[in-house]
């Protein structure tokens, strides 16, 4: 079963056989997340006055298999140092031969930045992956509930382009929060996929009017008001949600009050601070106050860290130069095979059970519990 397959089934027939067919079984290949690919830029989208999409093909021009909601860390020289960064693709799966990323620029951010200032048409970009979690196969429900702020929309995005693309029609409610009109990324073609797909209804809420008087939609934030009068079957819905860290805690808050059950709730955090491995519970404070040696089997250097940070932490802090992106144990980047010693490692699906018995562990979200030999 490939992964379009797991996604949309049963709902998937002709559909599915057309998309095999054009991709994955003429040359189509899955991109292992621990391998790099080099991208070339094709296109740059202006998405808003602050947000632009790249579109890339890979070098060798094969098509790349990968689940709606999932993101790829890309690899930059940004002013003589390395920089790593989770982007969600934004583009479907089923349009396999461009991916794309689409990148909000934040004020005083190194990737962001470089690449809105850099990133143009023939331009190489490194990137792993594709990683992540975050996708309807977690949890294939009939009916969905899509909500995103900002940024976030990129992975319900590319959910709805699959779902477009394969003619489901599914039952989907997507509500996409904006500061104002002005900045809602993917407003044209929201709009125009739900005159395509009757059952898929697209809303927006703008906290302000910005300059567009003509404005006629409702303003300030999702509240349960709204959400009742857009999804009155709201709790028969599975909720996937993305954007900044205070839009999630505040949706998650307004359906817990509204009744909807937790479990069918499921978010993307984008805000790397939010998600960093939580330092250990007060009661495993003492046991935690152990220190172990880290020997790096490659450059022969070593250092003593204490059992209460992560491993990518303390290499860190003992200069030790260590890929990473996420911190959160998501995407895959810090993966590091530990030759000797044992780890506690507590991941958000960055890793895949066959690599954790290969001996490969998620150094940003694995504390020791002996000293350690690592491949590095
Ligand atoms: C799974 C995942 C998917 C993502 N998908 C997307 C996506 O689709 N689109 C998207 O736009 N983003 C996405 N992101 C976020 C993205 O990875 C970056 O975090 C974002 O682009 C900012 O990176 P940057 O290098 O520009 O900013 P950074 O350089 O990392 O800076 C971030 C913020 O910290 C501040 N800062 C930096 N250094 C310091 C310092 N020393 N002291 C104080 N403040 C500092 C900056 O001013 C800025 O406000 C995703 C993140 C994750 C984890
Ligand atoms: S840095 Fe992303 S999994 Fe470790």
């Amino acid at each position: 079963m490939n992964s379009v397959d797991r996604i949309f089934a049963p709902a998937l027939d002709l559909d599915d056989r057309l998309a095999d067919a054009a991709t994955w079984e003429h040359g189509g290949r899955l991109w292992p997340s621990a391998e790099q690919q080099t991208l070339t830029c094709c296109r740059v989208i202006d998405e808003t006055h602050d947000i632009k999409s790249f579109e890339f093909r890979t070098a060798d021009g094969l098509p790349v298999r990968f689940e709606p909601g999932q993101f790829m860390t890309v690899s930059a020289n940004v002013h003589g140092q390395s920089v790593e960064r989770c982007y969600t693709i934004s583009s479907a799966p089923t349009r396999p031969f461009l991916l794309s990323i689409t990148v909000k620029r934040v004020p005083g951010g190194i990737m962001s930045n470089w690449l809105h200032d850099n990133m143009k048409p023939g331009c190489h970009l490194r990137a792993y992956g594709p990683s992540g979690a975050f996708t309807p196969t977690i949890a294939p429900a009939a009916k969905s509930l899509y909500l995103s702020a900002g940024s976030g929309v990129t992975p319900l995005m590319s959910m709805t382009r699959a779902s477009i693309d394969l003619g489901l029609d599914r039952d989907i409610v997507f509500i996409h929060s904006a500061r104002t009109p002005a900045d809602i990324v993917f407003r044209d073609e929201l709009a125009r996929f739900a005159k395509l797909s009757p059952r898929l209804r697209v809303f927006f809420v703008c906290e302000g009017i910005g300059d567009d008087a003509a404005w006629n939609g409702p303003i300030g934030r999702l509240s349960l008001q709204l959400l009742m009068q857009w999804a009155p079957d709201y709790l028969e819905r599975e909720v996937f949600t993305c954007g900044p860290a205070g839009y999630m805690s505040a949706v998650r808050t307004l359906l817990r009050e509204g009744g909807h059950d937790p479990a069918r709730y499921h978010q993307e955090s984008f805000d790397i601070g939010a998600g960093v491995a939580p330092e250990p519970a007060q009661k495993e404070a003492g046991a935690a106050q152990e220190t172990f040696t880290v020997k790096l089997s490659r450059s022969s250097k070593s250092f003593t860290m204490n059992a209460s940070h992560t491993v990518l932490s303390a290499a860190k802090k003992a200069g030790v130069a260590v890929p990473s992106s996420c911190s959160q144990g998501m995407c895959g980047t810090c993966k590091t095979k530990v030759l000797e010693g044992t780890v506690d490692m507590k991941h958000n699906g960055g890793i895949r059970d066959r690599e954790v018995q290969k001996g490969f562990r998620l150094l940003c979200c694995s504390r020791p519990t002996s000293d350690l030999v690592l491949e590095l």
